[in-house]
Protein backbone atom coordinates (compact mmCIF):
# COMPACT_ATOMS: atom_id res chain seq x y z
CA UNK A 1 0.00 0.00 0.00
CA UNK A 2 0.98 3.55 -0.75
CA UNK A 3 1.07 5.71 2.28
CA UNK A 4 0.80 9.18 2.87
CA UNK A 5 4.30 11.32 3.69
CA UNK A 6 4.82 10.90 7.12
CA UNK A 7 6.65 14.74 6.89
CA UNK A 8 4.69 17.49 5.03
CA UNK A 9 5.54 17.61 1.25
CA UNK A 10 5.51 21.42 0.87
CA UNK A 11 5.38 22.94 -3.03
CA UNK A 12 8.61 24.50 -2.00
CA UNK A 13 11.53 24.39 0.61
CA UNK A 14 14.41 26.92 0.49
CA UNK A 15 17.68 26.23 -0.28
CA UNK A 16 20.31 26.95 2.53
CA UNK A 17 23.73 27.55 2.07
CA UNK A 18 26.37 25.12 4.20
CA UNK A 19 25.86 26.67 8.26
CA UNK A 20 29.87 27.03 7.80
CA UNK A 21 29.56 29.07 5.16
CA UNK A 22 27.23 31.43 6.39
CA UNK A 23 28.89 31.97 9.97
CA UNK A 24 32.01 33.13 8.22
CA UNK A 25 30.12 35.71 6.64
CA UNK A 26 28.20 36.87 10.12
CA UNK A 27 31.62 37.14 10.98
CA UNK A 28 32.64 39.75 8.79
CA UNK A 29 29.21 41.41 9.47
CA UNK A 30 30.10 41.26 13.15
CA UNK A 31 33.72 42.65 12.83
CA UNK A 32 32.25 46.28 10.82
CA UNK A 33 28.96 46.20 12.16
CA UNK A 34 27.57 47.45 8.86
CA UNK A 35 24.27 45.79 8.89
CA UNK A 36 22.18 48.20 6.07
CA UNK A 37 22.64 51.18 4.05
CA UNK A 38 24.87 50.45 1.01
CA UNK A 39 27.00 48.07 3.15
CA UNK A 40 30.44 46.31 1.71
CA UNK A 41 28.42 42.99 1.22
CA UNK A 42 25.48 44.69 -0.51
CA UNK A 43 28.32 45.85 -3.11
CA UNK A 44 29.78 42.03 -3.50
CA UNK A 45 26.69 40.99 -4.08
CA UNK A 46 25.54 43.39 -6.84
CA UNK A 47 28.93 43.18 -8.86
CA UNK A 48 28.03 39.01 -8.57
CA UNK A 49 24.77 39.68 -10.29
CA UNK A 50 26.56 42.09 -12.33
CA UNK A 51 29.26 39.74 -13.97
CA UNK A 52 26.54 36.77 -14.05
CA UNK A 53 24.04 39.10 -16.04
CA UNK A 54 27.27 41.22 -17.89
CA UNK A 55 25.72 44.42 -17.51
CA UNK A 56 26.12 47.16 -15.07
CA UNK A 57 23.04 48.43 -15.08
CA UNK A 58 21.72 45.93 -11.30
CA UNK A 59 20.08 47.69 -8.86
CA UNK A 60 19.32 45.93 -5.69
CA UNK A 61 15.86 46.31 -3.60
CA UNK A 62 14.72 44.47 -0.27
CA UNK A 63 11.93 42.68 -2.04
CA UNK A 64 10.64 42.43 -5.63
CA UNK A 65 7.37 44.02 -5.33
CA UNK A 66 9.12 47.29 -4.12
CA UNK A 67 11.51 47.31 -6.88
CA UNK A 68 9.03 46.80 -9.55
CA UNK A 69 7.12 49.41 -8.13
CA UNK A 70 10.07 52.12 -7.76
CA UNK A 71 10.79 51.03 -11.55
CA UNK A 72 7.17 52.21 -12.80
CA UNK A 73 7.88 55.35 -10.61
CA UNK A 74 11.62 55.92 -11.80
CA UNK A 75 10.73 55.43 -15.59
CA UNK A 76 7.56 58.17 -15.38
CA UNK A 77 4.97 55.13 -16.15
CA UNK A 78 1.40 56.79 -16.10
CA UNK A 79 -2.26 56.24 -17.35
CA UNK A 80 -2.76 53.06 -18.28
CA UNK A 81 -0.45 49.47 -18.69
CA UNK A 82 -1.04 46.59 -20.12
CA UNK A 83 -0.84 43.58 -18.38
CA UNK A 84 -1.61 39.94 -17.41
CA UNK A 85 -4.30 38.84 -14.84
CA UNK A 86 -2.39 35.38 -14.59
CA UNK A 87 0.24 36.47 -12.21
CA UNK A 88 0.96 36.64 -8.41
CA UNK A 89 -1.06 40.37 -6.98
CA UNK A 90 2.24 42.15 -6.38
CA UNK A 91 2.27 42.52 -10.23
CA UNK A 92 -1.12 44.57 -10.36
CA UNK A 93 -0.26 45.95 -6.98
CA UNK A 94 2.95 47.87 -8.00
CA UNK A 95 0.68 49.64 -11.00
CA UNK A 96 -2.09 50.75 -8.44
CA UNK A 97 0.46 52.18 -6.06
CA UNK A 98 1.66 54.02 -8.81
CA UNK A 99 -2.28 55.02 -9.70
CA UNK A 100 -1.68 53.25 -13.17
CA UNK A 101 -4.71 51.86 -14.47
CA UNK A 102 -3.98 47.94 -15.27
CA UNK A 103 -5.22 47.08 -18.37
CA UNK A 104 -5.80 42.87 -18.14
CA UNK A 105 -5.61 41.00 -21.42
CA UNK A 106 -5.76 36.66 -22.04
CA UNK A 107 -2.57 35.17 -22.18
CA UNK A 108 -1.78 32.31 -24.50
CA UNK A 109 -2.76 28.64 -23.78
CA UNK A 110 0.44 26.63 -24.34
CA UNK A 111 2.97 28.55 -21.68
CA UNK A 112 0.47 31.13 -20.18
CA UNK A 113 2.34 34.34 -21.00
CA UNK A 114 0.60 37.48 -22.17
CA UNK A 115 -0.78 36.76 -25.84
CA UNK A 116 1.07 39.41 -27.78
CA UNK A 117 -2.10 39.90 -30.22
CA UNK A 118 -4.64 40.70 -27.17
CA UNK A 119 -1.79 43.10 -26.48
CA UNK A 120 -1.82 45.15 -29.50
CA UNK A 121 -5.69 45.18 -29.74
CA UNK A 122 -6.12 46.70 -26.20
CA UNK A 123 -3.79 49.90 -26.94
CA UNK A 124 -5.07 53.05 -26.53
CA UNK A 125 -3.83 56.71 -26.48
CA UNK A 126 -3.26 56.80 -22.97
CA UNK A 127 -1.26 53.11 -23.36
CA UNK A 128 2.12 54.06 -21.70
CA UNK A 129 3.73 50.84 -21.16
CA UNK A 130 3.24 46.73 -21.22
CA UNK A 131 3.70 44.72 -18.55
CA UNK A 132 4.48 41.22 -18.72
CA UNK A 133 5.51 38.11 -16.93
CA UNK A 134 7.38 35.23 -17.61
CA UNK A 135 5.09 33.32 -15.49
CA UNK A 136 6.67 30.26 -13.91
CA UNK A 137 9.66 30.97 -15.60
CA UNK A 138 8.41 30.84 -19.03
CA UNK A 139 10.06 33.47 -21.41
CA UNK A 140 7.05 35.47 -22.95
CA UNK A 141 6.83 35.81 -26.48
CA UNK A 142 9.84 38.38 -26.28
CA UNK A 143 9.85 39.13 -29.93
CA UNK A 144 6.17 39.92 -30.80
CA UNK A 145 6.07 42.08 -27.85
CA UNK A 146 9.55 43.80 -28.44
CA UNK A 147 7.63 44.87 -32.17
CA UNK A 148 3.95 46.27 -30.54
CA UNK A 149 6.59 47.90 -27.84
CA UNK A 150 8.69 49.75 -30.40
CA UNK A 151 5.57 50.47 -33.25
CA UNK A 152 3.51 52.02 -30.47
CA UNK A 153 6.80 53.90 -28.60
CA UNK A 154 5.90 51.84 -25.06
CA UNK A 155 7.72 50.81 -22.41
CA UNK A 156 8.36 46.94 -22.34
CA UNK A 157 8.49 46.07 -18.86
CA UNK A 158 9.12 42.15 -17.16
CA UNK A 159 7.85 40.97 -14.17
CA UNK A 160 10.80 38.44 -13.81
CA UNK A 161 10.10 37.44 -10.71
CA UNK A 162 10.10 33.39 -11.53
CA UNK A 163 13.15 33.74 -14.33
CA UNK A 164 16.03 34.51 -12.44
CA UNK A 165 19.43 32.19 -13.88
CA UNK A 166 17.80 31.89 -17.27
CA UNK A 167 19.71 32.43 -20.33
CA UNK A 168 17.74 33.15 -24.20
CA UNK A 169 20.41 31.92 -26.82
CA UNK A 170 23.14 32.54 -24.27
CA UNK A 171 21.79 35.65 -23.30
CA UNK A 172 20.31 36.55 -19.81
CA UNK A 173 17.21 36.84 -19.52
CA UNK A 174 17.72 40.46 -17.73
CA UNK A 175 18.42 41.64 -21.41
CA UNK A 176 15.23 41.59 -23.18
CA UNK A 177 12.78 44.93 -22.90
CA UNK A 178 13.39 47.79 -20.95
CA UNK A 179 13.71 46.31 -17.45
CA UNK A 180 12.90 43.47 -15.93
CA UNK A 181 12.26 42.95 -12.10
CA UNK A 182 13.75 39.39 -10.58
CA UNK A 183 12.36 38.58 -7.22
CA UNK A 184 14.50 37.09 -4.39
CA UNK A 185 11.75 35.99 -1.97
CA UNK A 186 12.50 32.62 -0.02
CA UNK A 187 9.72 30.66 -2.32
CA UNK A 188 12.00 31.63 -5.65
CA UNK A 189 15.07 28.93 -6.79
CA UNK A 190 17.57 31.59 -6.10
CA UNK A 191 16.57 33.61 -3.24
CA UNK A 192 18.25 36.72 -0.58
CA UNK A 193 15.60 35.66 2.44
CA UNK A 194 13.59 38.30 1.01
CA UNK A 195 14.98 40.72 -1.94
CA UNK A 196 14.81 42.39 -5.49
CA UNK A 197 16.27 43.31 -7.70
CA UNK A 198 16.13 45.38 -11.07
CA UNK A 199 18.29 45.12 -14.53
CA UNK A 200 17.42 47.63 -16.95
CA UNK A 201 19.04 49.20 -20.72
CA UNK A 202 19.00 52.69 -19.85
CA UNK A 203 22.06 53.45 -17.53
CA UNK A 204 20.59 56.50 -16.31
CA UNK A 205 18.29 55.21 -14.41
CA UNK A 206 20.41 53.10 -11.68
CA UNK A 207 20.95 57.02 -10.13
CA UNK A 208 17.42 57.62 -9.86
CA UNK A 209 16.27 54.00 -8.45
CA UNK A 210 19.36 54.44 -5.71
CA UNK A 211 17.61 57.50 -4.59
CA UNK A 212 14.04 56.13 -4.96
CA UNK A 213 15.12 53.02 -2.80
CA UNK A 214 16.82 55.06 -0.11
CA UNK A 215 14.43 58.17 0.79
CA UNK A 216 15.92 60.39 -2.05
CA UNK A 217 19.21 61.14 -0.36
CA UNK A 218 21.99 62.51 -2.29
CA UNK A 219 24.30 63.22 0.24
CA UNK A 220 23.79 63.80 3.97
CA UNK A 221 22.00 67.41 3.59
CA UNK A 222 20.10 67.15 0.30
CA UNK A 223 17.09 65.21 -0.61
CA UNK A 224 16.27 65.41 -3.98
CA UNK A 225 12.94 63.40 -4.42
CA UNK A 226 10.16 62.16 -2.33
CA UNK A 227 11.94 58.12 -1.97
CA UNK A 228 11.10 55.41 0.10
CA UNK A 229 13.10 53.03 2.22
CA UNK A 230 13.60 49.92 -0.26
CA UNK A 231 16.95 49.03 0.52
CA UNK A 232 18.64 45.26 0.88
CA UNK A 233 20.13 44.79 4.12
CA UNK A 234 23.63 43.05 4.68
CA UNK A 235 21.94 39.92 5.89
CA UNK A 236 20.26 39.29 2.90
CA UNK A 237 22.93 40.37 0.50
CA UNK A 238 25.39 37.72 2.36
CA UNK A 239 22.26 35.15 1.72
CA UNK A 240 22.52 35.97 -1.62
CA UNK A 241 26.19 35.58 -2.51
CA UNK A 242 26.38 32.68 -0.67
CA UNK A 243 23.08 30.90 -2.62
CA UNK A 244 24.25 32.12 -5.81
CA UNK A 245 27.30 30.03 -5.41
CA UNK A 246 25.13 27.10 -6.14
CA UNK A 247 22.70 28.38 -8.16
CA UNK A 248 23.64 25.87 -11.03
CA UNK A 249 23.92 22.83 -8.97
CA UNK A 250 20.37 23.85 -7.28
CA UNK A 251 19.18 24.48 -11.07
CA UNK A 252 20.39 20.78 -12.34
CA UNK A 253 18.92 19.36 -9.35
CA UNK A 254 15.19 21.20 -10.53
CA UNK A 255 16.32 20.03 -13.88
CA UNK A 256 16.27 16.28 -12.88
CA UNK A 257 12.71 16.68 -10.39
CA UNK A 258 10.93 18.16 -13.96
CA UNK A 259 12.07 15.07 -16.15
CA UNK A 260 11.48 12.61 -13.54
CA UNK A 261 7.46 14.67 -13.16
CA UNK A 262 7.35 14.71 -16.80
CA UNK A 263 7.52 11.25 -17.72
CA UNK A 264 5.80 10.17 -15.08
CA UNK A 265 2.65 12.75 -15.69
CA UNK A 266 2.28 11.67 -19.28
CA UNK A 267 1.02 8.57 -18.57
CA UNK A 268 -1.81 9.80 -16.58
CA UNK A 269 -5.08 10.65 -18.31
CA UNK A 270 -6.25 14.42 -17.41
CA UNK A 271 -2.47 15.26 -16.54
CA UNK A 272 -1.56 18.16 -18.74
CA UNK A 273 1.89 19.26 -19.03
CA UNK A 274 3.47 22.01 -20.39
CA UNK A 275 4.69 21.76 -23.87
CA UNK A 276 8.79 20.89 -24.15
CA UNK A 277 10.37 24.50 -24.43
CA UNK A 278 12.10 25.52 -27.17
CA UNK A 279 16.15 24.40 -27.70
CA UNK A 280 17.59 28.30 -27.16
CA UNK A 281 15.94 28.72 -23.90
CA UNK A 282 17.73 27.84 -20.65
CA UNK A 283 15.26 27.41 -18.33
CA UNK A 284 15.21 27.29 -14.18
CA UNK A 285 12.82 24.88 -13.58
CA UNK A 286 11.36 27.12 -11.34
CA UNK A 287 8.04 25.53 -10.80
CA UNK A 288 6.26 22.61 -11.95
CA UNK A 289 2.77 23.86 -13.31
CA UNK A 290 0.06 20.65 -14.43
CA UNK A 291 -3.28 21.11 -15.68
CA UNK A 292 -5.90 18.96 -14.51
CA UNK A 293 -8.96 18.48 -16.95
CA UNK A 294 -12.05 16.96 -14.32
CA UNK A 295 -13.92 14.61 -16.78
CA UNK A 296 -10.25 13.04 -18.08
CA UNK A 297 -8.58 12.68 -14.87
CA UNK A 298 -11.75 12.20 -12.84
CA UNK A 299 -11.69 14.68 -10.15
CA UNK A 300 -11.46 18.57 -10.22
CA UNK A 301 -8.54 20.42 -9.49
CA UNK A 302 -9.48 21.31 -6.65
CA UNK A 303 -10.79 18.19 -5.38
CA UNK A 304 -7.08 16.74 -6.02
CA UNK A 305 -5.78 19.65 -4.65
CA UNK A 306 -8.11 18.75 -1.01
CA UNK A 307 -6.98 14.93 -1.64
CA UNK A 308 -3.32 15.47 -1.83
CA UNK A 309 -3.38 16.88 1.38
CA UNK A 310 -4.56 13.90 2.91
CA UNK A 311 -1.80 12.24 1.53
CA UNK A 312 0.11 15.30 3.11
CA UNK A 313 1.16 16.75 -0.06
CA UNK A 314 0.70 20.48 -0.28
CA UNK A 315 0.60 22.14 -3.69
CA UNK A 316 -0.58 25.27 -4.51
CA UNK A 317 -3.73 26.98 -7.18
CA UNK A 318 -0.97 29.31 -8.89
CA UNK A 319 -2.34 31.30 -10.27
CA UNK A 320 -6.05 31.17 -8.99
CA UNK A 321 -8.02 33.02 -8.96
CA UNK A 322 -7.50 35.80 -11.47
CA UNK A 323 -6.27 39.24 -10.39
CA UNK A 324 -9.02 40.87 -11.99
CA UNK A 325 -11.74 38.63 -10.11
CA UNK A 326 -10.10 39.66 -6.37
CA UNK A 327 -12.63 42.81 -4.77
CA UNK A 328 -9.85 45.49 -5.15
CA UNK A 329 -9.85 44.93 -8.83
CA UNK A 330 -13.10 44.08 -10.03
CA UNK A 331 -14.10 47.10 -11.42
CA UNK A 332 -10.88 47.57 -12.92
CA UNK A 333 -10.87 47.38 -16.71
CA UNK A 334 -10.60 44.16 -19.18
CA UNK A 335 -10.02 43.97 -22.37
CA UNK A 336 -11.58 40.53 -24.06
CA UNK A 337 -12.80 37.89 -22.40
CA UNK A 338 -9.88 36.27 -20.74
CA UNK A 339 -11.26 32.91 -21.69
CA UNK A 340 -7.93 31.53 -21.75
CA UNK A 341 -6.47 32.43 -18.25
CA UNK A 342 -9.95 31.57 -16.93
CA UNK A 343 -9.34 28.08 -17.92
CA UNK A 344 -6.38 27.75 -17.15
CA UNK A 345 -6.93 29.06 -13.56
CA UNK A 346 -9.62 26.96 -12.81
CA UNK A 347 -7.40 23.93 -13.62
CA UNK A 348 -3.71 24.96 -12.80
CA UNK A 349 -2.04 22.86 -9.52
CA UNK A 350 1.38 23.67 -9.29
CA UNK A 351 3.38 20.33 -7.63
CA UNK A 352 6.11 20.66 -5.42
CA UNK A 353 9.57 21.21 -6.52
CA UNK A 354 12.91 22.41 -4.85
CA UNK A 355 16.64 20.87 -4.79
CA UNK A 356 16.30 19.01 -2.15
CA UNK A 357 13.28 17.08 -3.03
CA UNK A 358 14.22 13.31 -3.13
CA UNK A 359 13.54 11.39 -6.93
CA UNK A 360 11.61 8.91 -4.81
CA UNK A 361 9.75 11.20 -3.21
CA UNK A 362 8.62 12.52 -6.63
CA UNK A 363 7.99 9.11 -7.97
CA UNK A 364 5.54 8.34 -4.81
CA UNK A 365 4.31 11.62 -5.93
CA UNK A 366 3.30 10.17 -9.84
CA UNK A 367 2.42 7.07 -8.01
CA UNK A 368 -0.30 8.77 -6.00
CA UNK A 369 -1.23 10.99 -8.40
CA UNK A 370 -2.02 7.52 -10.45
CA UNK A 371 -3.71 6.06 -7.80
CA UNK A 372 -5.92 8.75 -7.28
CA UNK A 373 -6.93 9.01 -11.32
CA UNK A 374 -7.25 5.17 -10.89
CA UNK A 375 -9.25 5.40 -7.58
CA UNK A 376 -11.90 8.06 -8.92
CA UNK A 377 -12.51 7.31 -12.78
CA UNK A 378 -12.67 3.42 -12.46
CA UNK A 379 -10.25 3.41 -15.13
CA UNK A 380 -7.66 0.36 -15.71
CA UNK A 381 -4.14 1.47 -14.75
CA UNK A 382 -2.44 3.44 -17.28
CA UNK A 383 1.29 2.61 -17.73
CA UNK A 384 4.06 1.49 -14.91
CA UNK A 385 2.07 -0.34 -12.21
CA UNK A 386 3.21 1.33 -9.26
CA UNK A 387 4.85 -1.57 -7.13
CA UNK A 388 3.42 -0.60 -3.97
CA UNK A 389 -0.57 -1.00 -5.04
C1 LIG B 1 5.13 37.13 -10.53
C2 LIG B 1 5.56 37.78 -9.25
N1 LIG B 1 5.68 39.13 -9.24
C3 LIG B 1 6.07 39.77 -8.13
C4 LIG B 1 6.38 39.09 -6.95
C5 LIG B 1 6.76 39.85 -5.73
O1 LIG B 1 8.06 39.62 -5.32
P1 LIG B 1 8.45 39.75 -3.79
O2 LIG B 1 7.83 38.66 -3.04
O3 LIG B 1 9.96 39.64 -3.81
O4 LIG B 1 8.02 41.09 -3.33
C6 LIG B 1 6.26 37.68 -6.94
C7 LIG B 1 6.55 36.83 -5.82
O5 LIG B 1 6.76 36.81 -4.78
C8 LIG B 1 5.83 37.02 -8.11
O6 LIG B 1 5.66 35.69 -8.12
Amino acid sequence: MIKPFEKPIYVTKPYLPPLKEFYQGLEEIWETRWLTNNGPILQRFTQDLSTLLDTDNVCLFNNGTLALQIALQGMGISGEVITTPYTFVATTHSLFWNKIRPIFVDIEPDFYTIDPEKVEAAITPWTTAILAVHVYGHPCQLDALAEIARRHKLRLIYDAAHAFGMKIGNKPIAHFGDLSMFSFHSTKLFHSIEGGMLTFQEAGLKGLFDYLKNFGFKNEVEVVMPGTNAKMNELQALMGIQVLKHLEEIIRKRARITEVYRKRLTEIPGIHLVPALSPDIQYNYAYMPIEVDRKEFGMSRDGLYEKLKEWNIHTRRYFYPLICDYPCYRSISVNGSLAVARRVADRILTLPIYDSLELSDVETICEILQFLHHKTSGKPMVGTEPARL
